[in-house]
């Protein structure tokens, strides 16, 4: 019988802080289905990634762990599904390091993250930061992943990986597959309750703009009580309606309806009604996945297997790329 070789797919998150419901729907949701669709699938988190900001060692660690867990209680399957972390695969860092030297100073200064976060850490612009892009590559092109779904905000950085391959592959001939970024139709970018032209973030100073996929129901409850919206009191999608545009996206996503469906749920009702709404199918998404993260995260020996079982799995893919690109450069084996 003919054997059709599965698409891969990639991706990784950052384990910075309690994954946002932005991480969720616009991310986490998304990517775990994708194991069901026919698709081979590699996840990991980003611990590397999350040392260009400064942070708490224990913190790291706690987060890194949890972060795993919650993907578990999501359902991650690992008898399909290559899950790991970054720094348990050391072929990231020493593929990253050969991509730097592909890599111009000129377009790793034009990338938006690069500087929204050195205005926001001024005093803590280290290289790290600004070759982040080149690890994120590496991550990439070591699984030679087909598809890297991500959020409306990582496109700039899946197309410079994208530039990096073509560049190493002009050079020295196929050595890297092209990637291309998959971003989702609804929720590629869930933005902050409080200040809805800004995208929802763990860094959110203001933290009743950020639903956590851990928070508490009453929590979940009050955020959404407080979203900023507008003067008008119609659930309505429009342009310069930012605060309830967010919701009805978010409420959307949960629920499957489209605008115009919310819209006539809602009509002749007002915010009063719709805030509690979206936070009732919030809360009611997340019940069942927090459930099954507490039981997780209580059995320490349990997680500790899965992720020590899978960083071999990552090595054993990324190994085989990692050495093509040495022998391709001209290190010898
Ligand atoms: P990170 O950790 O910031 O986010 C993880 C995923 O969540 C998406 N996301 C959002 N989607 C919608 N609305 C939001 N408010 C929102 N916030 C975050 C992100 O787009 C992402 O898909 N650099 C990456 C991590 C990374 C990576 C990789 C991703 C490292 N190596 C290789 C893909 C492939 C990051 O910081 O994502």
């Amino acid at each position: 019988m003919e054997t059709i070789e599965k698409k891969r797919i990639l991706s990784m998150y950052q384990c910075t802080g309690t994954f946002t419901l932005g991480n969720y729907l616009g991310a986490l949701r998304n990517h775990i289905k994708l194991q069901d669709e026919g698709y081979q699938c590699v996840y990991a988190l980003a611990d590397l990634h999350a040392l260009t900001i400064r942070h708490d060692p224990a913190e790291l660690r706690k987060y890194t762990k949890e972060a795993y867990a919650f993907l578990l209680a999501m359902g991650i399957d690992l008898e399909k599904t290559v899950f790991f972390i970054q720094s348990q695969v050391p072929q990231h860092t020493q593929l990253a390091w050969v991509l730097n030297c592909y890599t111009q100073f000129g377009e790793l200064s034009r990338m938006t993250q690069f500087k929204d976060k050195s205005a926001k850490h001024a005093d803590n612009i280290n290289a790290g930061l600004f070759t982040y892009p080149c690890l994120m590559a590496a991550d990439i092109l070591l699984y030679q992943a087909d598809y890297v779904p991500v959020g409306a905000d990582q496109k700039q950085h899946v197309e410079i990986a994208r530039d990096i391959a073509e560049r190493f592959n002009g050079i020295y001939g196929d050595t890297f597959t092209v990637p291309e970024p998959m971003i989702p139709k609804h929720g590629a970018r869930v933005m902050s309750l409080q200040n809805p032209l800004s995208k929802m973030s763990k860094s959110d100073e203001n933290q009743n703009g950020n639903i956590s996929v851990l928070d508490e129901p009453e929590t979940i409850m009050r955020k959404f009580k407080r979203a900023k919206t507008d003067s008008e009191s119609e659930v309505r999608f429009a342009p310069g309606k930012d605060g309830v545009n967010n919701l009805m996206g978010i409420y959307g996503v949960i629920t499957g309806k489209t605008m115009e469906e919310i819209e006539k749920e809602f009509q002749g009702k007002g915010y009063g009604d719709f805030k509690p709404a979206v936070a009732e199918a919030v809360i009611e998404e997340l019940r069942p996945i927090q459930a099954r993260f507490r039981e997780i995260v209580a059995d320490k020996a349990y997680l500790e297997k899965c992720y020590r079982e899978n960083a071999p799995r990552a090595q054993a893919i990324a190994q085989k790329t990692l050495a093509k690109a040495y022998r391709k450069v001209g290190l010898v084996s």
